[in-house]
């Protein structure tokens, strides 16, 4: 394990700054950006410099601290919060923790940044916690496949789905993990890989056609991802390509681990229809490195998310609690919690 804990969103209250690792970037470069504004905030969520549900709830919460600390009023604070809730619309985390925040929103400059804080700070033990919860649940020596990037960079530290490889690796067990590359971000190839390398935990590359094949060859021992936003049934949005890897994992009867913060989960969304999907634009999956890939003239779809259905989810692991199913009473028993 790397010494140094990876924390991508951070608040420098010297400079009243909002810090952010610039996830455009790696794994070629390792910048740091200093967002001044809560607008500047809201361009680094749209843009992916920070992505990841919980990492860019954090990330609202310090945006409506520097406009605090910057002497923005409440009134201002507000407007300031309806445009952040809607700088990415499928995750919940960012709307839970612009709500959390505007509760404070009268109270004055360091309320405001004490309970951005406390969210951070909640949210990396949450996800310690979900490590510690998961981690058994995983063999003693195994293959994990994960999609995207549910890890340390997309969260506040230690990550959700690579936050359960993490502890188990700690509690001494022979984990590997298979990470799809994640098209068309790249999020598996750039982020994950970088983030378990810098840690030591052995990763293989995928591209996202390949998880099925291993499967057939006994090479996956179960998969584990994150979420974007858990509906009260269960039902499960998350990276597109999720789905796919859901559906081949109850194919080859093997388990299919969501992990995620209770800020994740949404009672008020009854089922996975009701989930907004965000659709960017086509020409990231038209250009791969900046290369065009297609004949021009030829549209492309972005969906940046999918919901797998709560049947094809073996287990929802949070910090309240490990629920298998029925997921809404289950969900609903630790929602009381
Ligand atoms: O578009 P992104 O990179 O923000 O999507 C991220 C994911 O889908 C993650 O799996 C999810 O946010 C869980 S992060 C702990």
């Amino acid at each position: 394990m790397n010494a140094e804990p990876l924390r991508p969103v951070l608040y420098d209250e010297a400079r009243d700054v909002v810090r952010v690792l610039d996830q455009r970037r790696l794994p070629a470069d390792e910048v740091w950006l200093e967002l001044a504004s809560a607008e500047e905030v809201v361009q680094a969520i749209k843009n992916l410099t920070v992505r990841g549900a919980p990492a860019i709830g954090v990330a609202a919460a310090y945006g409506l601290a520097v406009e605090a600390r910057r002497g923005a009023e409440a009134p201002r604070l507000r407007e300031v919060a309806e445009t952040l809730v809607h700088a990415r619309p499928t995750a919940v985390n960012l709307a839970w923790a612009v709500r959390r925040m505007s509760r404070r929103l009268g109270l004055g400059a360091a309320a405001i940044l004490r309970e951005a804080h406390a969210i951070r700070d909640e949210d990396e033990a949450a996800c310690r916690r979900i490590g510690a919860l998961g981690a058994p649940l995983l063999p003693p020596r195994a293959s994990v496949l994960t999609h995207c990037n549910a890890g340390a960079l997309a969260t506040a530290g230690y990550g959700t789905a690579l936050g359960v490889v993490r502890a188990a690796v700690e509690a001494g067990n022979a984990i590997s993990v298979f990470a799809d590359e994640t098209r068309p971000f790249l999020q598996g190839a750039r982020l994950t890989a970088w983030e378990l390398k810098r840690d030591g935990i052995p990763v293989t590359l995928l591209t996202d056609g390949m998880a099925g094949w291993l499967m057939a060859r006994g090479e996956i021992a179960c998969v584990v991802v994150g979420a974007d936003r858990i509906a009260a049934n269960g039902d499960v949005a998350n990276k597109i390509g999720t789905y796919a890897l859901a559906v081949l994992a109850a194919y080859h009867h093997l388990p299919f681990y969501v992990a995620a913060p209770w800020s994740t989960v949404d009672l008020q969304t009854a089922d996975g229809a009701a989930i907004p999907i965000e659709e960017r634009g086509d020409e990231e999956v038209l250009m791969l490195a900046g290369q065009r890939i297609a004949p021009v003239g030829v549209p492309a779809r972005y969906p940046a998310f999918d919901v797998t259905p709560e049947a094809l989810v073996t287990a929802l692991i949070t910090e309240r609690g490990v629920v298998r199913r029925p997921f809404g009473p289950g969900l609903a028993a630790l929602a009381a919690r």
